[in-house]
């Protein structure tokens, strides 16, 4: 993606109880209602009036009763917002605010992993381009993946992509034929199983909680592993008080508002950087997010064609998500395999 410049110059004098008024004078002006990753700021988190994992995102753009929805997130998460809302403008503070995995799954090369593979389904893991949703056949999330793969029949095979972690840990849960694209999460293959497992011996009550996009060594040292919304359901929901946590540090914001009686260590990454920080999610900042709401743009725009082609592995995902096993089987019986034959006439 091009790097893209925003001139910063006229909310610079702004402080940032201003900047807040004016988003949410702006918000009530424009009947926009704005959505928040876990992995923003905590003062977006704070002006959200929807925050929420990936999949919960998801579900609720499609549910929002409002004219324009303002997406603090990172593209792929806008992207899909806009597939799913083709009426209402949506907005991303920051054009920048990218994701590895997505970056690690070109479209061509995808299309070509797809036709090496003409019996397989492919299931793609929401962070990747509208491009890629639109080649692949079904959609999931951290949170839904299992109970998608799980009703897919053990017979078929599956390509997943473009996370090898998330693929590596449900194929070992659902125990299915799954080929895996090797794209990882920057944030989260940074964490070192050693110091976890150092950091657990100073702290042996701490109870370990990890995003499935770590790797599968800090994953085996996991008490729990689930979606940021699981991770923080998680920490509510116990009665352990010490909690070390392996995903990106943005989710201790809600953690600490939500159980403010207990502690979140943040699991250290394995070079002492602060590669727990999603420095993708970050490029979205309060002033950016006030500009974009002033300003109107930067906005969200899919071609008609491709959100059409992008649109139904994403329903598809939703459907077999919520829905019980007779709705998965009207979903797959929909799904033309091989691939090849379903390709012809594409032009991505
Ligand atoms: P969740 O679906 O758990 O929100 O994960 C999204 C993500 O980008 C994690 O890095
Ligand atoms: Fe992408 Fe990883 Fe950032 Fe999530 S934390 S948005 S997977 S780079």
């Amino acid at each position: 993606m091009p790097e893209i410049t925003i001139d910063m110059a006229p909310a610079a004098a702004m402080d940032e109880v201003s900047m807040v008024r004016e988003i949410l004078r702006l918000k009530e002006e424009m009947n926009a209602v704005i959505l928040a990753h876990y992995y923003q700021d905590s003062i977006i988190q704070d002006i959200a009036d929807i925050r929420g994992d990936s999949y919960e995102l998801s579900r609720r753009a499609r549910e929002v009763d409002a004219d324009v929805i303002v997406f603090a997130g990172v593209h792929f998460m806008a992207e899909t917002a806009k597939i799913l809302n083709p009426g209402k403008t949506v907005l991303l503070p920051d054009l920048n605010a990218g994701c590895s995995l997505a970056e690690s799954a070109p479209a061509h090369l995808f299309r070509r992993f797809r036709a090496m593979h003409p019996d397989h389904l492919a299931v793609t893991y929401i962070n990747c381009t509208a491009e890629v949703k639109a080649l692949s056949d079904i959609i999931c999330t951290s949170s839904s993946a299992e109970a998608i793969l799980e009703k897919i029949p053990a017979e078929i095979p599956i390509l997943f992509s473009p996370d090898k972690n998330l693929g590596a840990y449900v194929r070992g849960k659902t125990g299915r034929q799954m080929l895996l694209w090797q794209g990882v999460c920057t944030v989260h293959e940074q964490f070192s199983e050693e110091l976890i497992r150092e950091l657990r011996a100073q702290h042996p009550e701490a109870e370990v909680i990890a995003h499935p996009e770590c790797e599968g060594a800090v994953l085996r040292q996991a008490d729990f592993i689930g979606s940021t919304s699981a991770l923080l359901q998680y920490v509510v929901d116990r009665p352990a008080t010490r909690f070390i946590v392996a995903t990106e540090a943005g989710i201790m914001h809600q953690m600490q508002k939500r159980a403010p009686e207990k502690e979140f260590i943040a699991a250290p990454p394995n070079n002492g950087c602060a590669c727990n920080v999603c420095d993708y999610m970050k490029v979205n900042t309060l002033e950016k997010l006030y500009l974009c709401m002033r300003d109107r743009t930067p906005e969200i725009v899919v071609p008609e064609d491709m959100r059409l082609r992008a649109l139904r592995p994403i329903e598809r995902m939703l459907e077999m998500a919520q829905g019980d096993e007779e709705a998965a089987r009207r979903v797959l019986a929909e799904i033309p395999l091989p691939w090849k034959d379903a390709a012809i006439g594409m032009d991505l």
